[in-house]
C-alpha cells in the first residue's frame, strides 16, 4: 500500500522568516470609494493612510525593502481629473510626510519616468531622495510613472550605451533596484491575479500573494496575514525540494 500523501502545507516558520524586500500593488481604491459613493479620489486619500500603515508595519516586523506601485505608466490613460488628484496627493504626501518617515528611520526613492512629472515635484521627490537618514531601518521605494516594460527597455539602452553585450547580467546592471535583493513578495490587493506591467524582471522568482482587500482596508491583519503566508512558502529557486520527513513537514 503506498504512504499517505504528505500534507502541501508547511506549518508556519519561525518568525524570524520574513521576506527582505515586500512589493505591493495597491489595487482597489477607486472600488472602496465608490461603494461608500465617495469619489475616486477619496479611495487614493485613504489609500495613502494604508501606506502609511504598510510602512509602520514593515518596520515593526523587520522587512528591509519596500516597494509600491503608486503611479503606473498606463495611469495617465485615467480621466484628467483624476490624475491630477493623484499627483496633488503625492505632492502632498512629500510635502507632509517626509520629515516623519527620516523620523522612523525610512529612506525615500522614487523609480520610473521622472520626465512629464512637473518641475516642482521632481524637485520634492529629489529633496525626498536627499534626506539623510542614518542607518535605515526600511528602504522605501515609490514607483511613479514606471513601468516593467520601460524598466526593461531603459536598460537595454543603458547597457547598449556602454559598450555592453546584452546579457542577463549587464542588463540587471541597469534595471531599476540593480542595487537592491529582488523582491522576496509580491502583495497584489484588489482581488485581481496579475501583475500589471509592475516588476516584470524583478520578480522573476517572487512569491505572489493576491487578497481580495481593497487598499485601503488593508492594515497591520492584513500584512501579518500576507507575512504568514510567506513564511510557509517553500521557496526552490528552480531547485529540487528540501528534504521531508515522514510526516511531510519541511525539515531542510
Ligand atoms: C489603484 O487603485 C491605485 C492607484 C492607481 C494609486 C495608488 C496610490 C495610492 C495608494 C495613494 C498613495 C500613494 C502615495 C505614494 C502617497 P485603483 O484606483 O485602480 O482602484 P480600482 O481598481 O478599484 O479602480
Amino acid at each position: 500500500m503506498l504512504p499517505p500523501m504528505p500534507s502541501k502545507r508547511s506549518p508556519r516558520k519561525s518568525p524570524a522568516v520574513v521576506p527582505r524586500h515586500v512589493a505591493v500593488v495597491m489595487d482597489g481604491n477607486g472600488r472602496w470609494a465608490t461603494r461608500r459613493l465617495l469619489p475616486r479620489t477619496a479611495g487614493h486619500k485613504f489609500g495613502a493612510e494604508a501606506l502609511k500603515r504598510l510602512v509602520r508595519g514593515c518596520v515593526q516586523h523587520g522587512v528591509s525593502y519596500l516597494t509600491v506601485f503608486a503611479f503606473s505608466s498606463e495611469n495617465w490613460k485615467r480621466p484628467a481629473e483624476e490624475v491630477t488628484a493623484l499627483m496633488a496627493l503625492f505632492v502632498q504626501a512629500l510635502e507632509r510626510e517626509t520629515a516623519e518617515l527620516a523620523a522612523q528611520g525610512v529612506c525615500l526613492r522614487f523609480v520610473g519616468d521622472r520626465s512629464p512629472l512637473q518641475e516642482s515635484m521632481r524637485s520634492l521627490m529629489q529633496q525626498a531622495e536627499n534626506s539623510v537618514v542614518t542607518e535605515p531601518r526600511l528602504r522605501l521605494t515609490v514607483a511613479l510613472n514606471y513601468g516593467g516594460r520601460w524598466d526593461i527597455v531603459q536598460a537595454a539602452r543603458a547597457a547598449l550605451a556602454e559598450g555592453a553585450e546584452l546579457t542577463e547580467q549587464s542588463l540587471a546592471r541597469h534595471m531599476c533596484l540593480a542595487d537592491i535583493p529582488e523582491p522576496d513578495l509580491l502583495i497584489r490587493t484588489g482581488g485581481d491575479h496579475r501583475i500589471s506591467n509592475f516588476l516584470l524582471w524583478q520578480l522573476a522568482y517572487t512569491e505572489l500573494y493576491f487578497s481580495s482587500t481593497l487598499w485601503p482596508d488593508f492594515d497591520e491583519k492584513s500584512l501579518a496575514d500576507a507575512l504568514d503566508d510567506f513564511a510557509r512558502r517553500e521557496r526552490r529557486f528552480g531547485r529540487v525540494p528540501t528534504r521531508t520527513d515522514p510526516s511531510g513537514l519541511r525539515v531542510a
